[in-house]
């Protein structure tokens, strides 16, 4: 989703730090990009459709440079194509204000309708661009900067976080409000920063505060001041970032999901190790989080999330009702949010979340806690909205995940779950301490079975098989039991990098319709671990063989592999961690299928990291 970046600094320059910022919040995703500066008490602004490559080769006049005040956007669009025009920053009719925008202004076309009759014209189609009028029109019945803002955001409905700069406002340079999308601030001695995400931060400072609904920031050279919309005083906590700007780099790496999916041995460690302990043949959440007493009252658990955290939520539900014995149901939030749904007491509501900012499995996390719920989450950013609401949290410490495909986040998502799983099979006393041990030796020892599955023999082995299979028509991936999930995410990952048509399905099901579509033009991808369906995969393995389909076979079951004749050997676990290690290979087929093909595989057309509207 868009990304927005403002600087107010002391001492002249402030256009590299946005040009800067807005390179680090490149991976959500964008379509145009621009900047406003003001400079000697003159608003400048500058914007353009495609790359940041493109914004910069505007700017090399050095026209903008020099000012000390700025504000910068990258757009993704949803009112109004792709274009120059509706590029942001907007300005009012004065050329006065300019002023970034995420998210979506519900009522814009009847406010455009009340500006359209009071003579105002319209340089866009965004709904961005009313508001930028809204609050030229209040600054020109004198009203300060701020109130401005706040008088103008009063009028309107929706989802949001905006940025405003205005000429002539030296003691309110720059202000912000949040109303849904996420804003983090920060000031440091001599100079102020806000951005959409802690990441545009990081190169500046690592002591940020994160802004919440119905909050208005105003930012000087220095100094930070938050109120609510009624211009009364709020106090908002710092928080202390542990990332480093580092993080958020290539670091030689070809594409960050390279980079992600070459982590995943440290990340599973750091998920996992220091929670462990092995003498009780239990897991220890920091904080007492997910204690004795909470878990004994949990009687049913409804897990949130969308894309990928939800395929790690459905491996989480076998694994919650296998070792715990306790009933999940799992649901897309954009789905749960809307049908009314009926919790029953003891409702755990799971969410589940890289970002801990994806607006529709926050509001139907917010929904739960309204119908009772208790909420718990999993998620990879400590500050998040996510987290700030949750009553009990459980980190995944992944790093932050720059690509735009989830790697490295959903592999460490699925060994929360395990760990979930085995702290509340023990509450309840469903699990004995020696299972618990077995499973918590089991993740103790993928650390080194992943760094099998990323050796050079083992990737060179994945990317020959992704040149075989790179035009193939179509893919199936099929999987049962706990590696359903799993195939329904190889699906994801693929058609998300390599635009390829790819369909995740349980293997039994195949034969109740689609297996219509086996043909020798599609590859099936078959995922199997030994255990209670391994048999059955392998049957349904030779069902779509014997149809002329294409197989490769993926785990570390043998009779499968012998069946497909084409395979990715797997190290063999407990089948209920074999999730995580089946994943491996199958986004790196997925990252050479798409690298093959020449995709933009950090930036896949149409996608955006990190999902802030509805
Ligand atoms: O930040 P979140 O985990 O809440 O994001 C959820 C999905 O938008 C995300 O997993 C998406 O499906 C990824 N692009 C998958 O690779």
């Amino acid at each position: 989703m868009c990304g927005i970046v403002g600087a107010v600094r002391r001492e002249e320059g402030v256009l590299g730090a946005l040009i800067e910022g807005l390179r680090v919040l490149e991976y959500r995703g964008y379509d145009s990009s621009g900047v406003a500066v003001i400079k000697d008490g003159r608003m400048l602004v500058r914007k353009k459709e495609g790359r940041l490559e493109n914004l910069e080769a505007a700017l090399q006049d050095g026209a903008l440079e020099g000012a000390s005040i700025g504000i910068g956007h990258t757009r993704w669009a949803t009112h109004g194509e792709p274009s120059d025009r509706n590029a942001h920053p907007h300005q009012g009719r004065s050329g006065r204000v300019a002023l970034i925008h995420n998210g979506i202004f519900e009522n814009y076309l009847e406010l455009r309708e009340e500006l359209l009759a009071d003579g105002v014209e319209f340089l866009s189609e965004t709904d961005t661009e009313i508001v930028a009028h809204l609050i030229d029109r209040e600054m020109a019945q004198g009203l300060s900067l701020p109130d401005a803002v706040r008088a103008a955001l009063r009028r309107v409905q929706g989802h949001y976080a905006v940025a405003v700069i205005a000429e002539d406002e030296p003691e309110t340079p720059l202000v912000c409000a949040r109303q849904g999308p996420p804003l983090v601030v920060a000031a440091t001695p001599n100079a102020a920063y806000l951005a959409s995400d802690v990441l545009g931060l990081l190169p500046h400072t690592n002591k940020v505060v994160y802004l919440e609904d119905g909050d208005v920031a105003v930012l000087g050279a220095g100094t930070l001041q938050v109120t609510d919309f009624a211009g009364q005083k709020v106090e908002r906590e710092e928080h202390q970032i542990d990332w480093k700007p580092g993080d958020s780099g290539l670091g030689g790496w070809p594409h960050y999901m390279l980079k992600e999916i070459h982590e995943q041995p440290d990340v599973l460690a750091r998920t996992t190790l220091e929670r462990m302990d092995l003498d009780k043949g239990d897991v220890v959440i920091e904080g007492g989080q997910f204690g004795n007493e909470a878990m004994r009252a949990v009687q049913r658990i409804q897990v949130l999330a969308c894309g990928t955290a939800l395929h790690a939520g459905m491996i989480g539900r076998y694994l919650i009702e296998g070792l715990a014995r306790v009933p999940v149901d799992v649901d897309f939030a954009s789905e749960f949010r809307y049908r009314n749904p009926v919790l029953t007491a003891g409702t755990m509501a799971l969410a589940i979340s890289q970002s801990g900012e994806t607006a529709d499995t926050l509001a139907a996390t917010r929904l739960a806690k309204e119908l009772g719920a208790q909420v718990a989450c999993i998620c990879n950013s400590a500050g998040s909205t996510q987290v700030r609401e949750a009553d009990e949290v459980l980190l995944t410490h992944a790093g932050p995940e720059i690509g735009v495909a989830s790697t490295k986040a959903f592999t460490a998502q699925v060994a929360a779950c395990v760990l979930l799983a085995i702290r509340l099979g023990r509450a309840k006393g469903t699990l004995s301490a020696d299972r618990a041990r077995e499973l918590l030796h089991g993740l103790r020892n993928l650390r080194e079975q992943i760094e099998h599955l990323l050796s050079e023999p083992v990737r060179e082995h994945i990317r020959s098989l992704a040149k075989q299979h790179a035009r193939a028509k179509g893919f199936f991936f099929l999987g049962r039991g706990v590696n359903f999930p799993v195939a329904l995410e190889g699906a994801l990952k693929l058609k998300e990098i390599s635009y390829m048509h790819a369909e995740g399905y349980a293997a039994g099901e195949m034969k109740h319709g689609p297996i219509a579509l086996i043909d020798p033009g599609m590859t099936i991808v078959a995922v199997n671990a030994p255990g209670v369906v391994a048999d059955k995969v392998r049957s349904n393995i030779e069902q779509v063989k014997s149809r002329g389909g294409v197989a490769l076979s993926v785990g570390s079951h043998q009779g499968s592999h012998k069946i497909a004749g084409q395979c990715i050997e797997v190290p063999e676990t407990d089948e209920w961690l074999s999730p995580i290690l089946n994943s491996i290979p199958l986004q790196l087929l997925s990252y050479y299928i798409a690298d093959l093909r020449g995709c933009d595989i950090d930036k896949p057309r149409n996608l955006a990291k990190s999902v802030t509207v509805e």
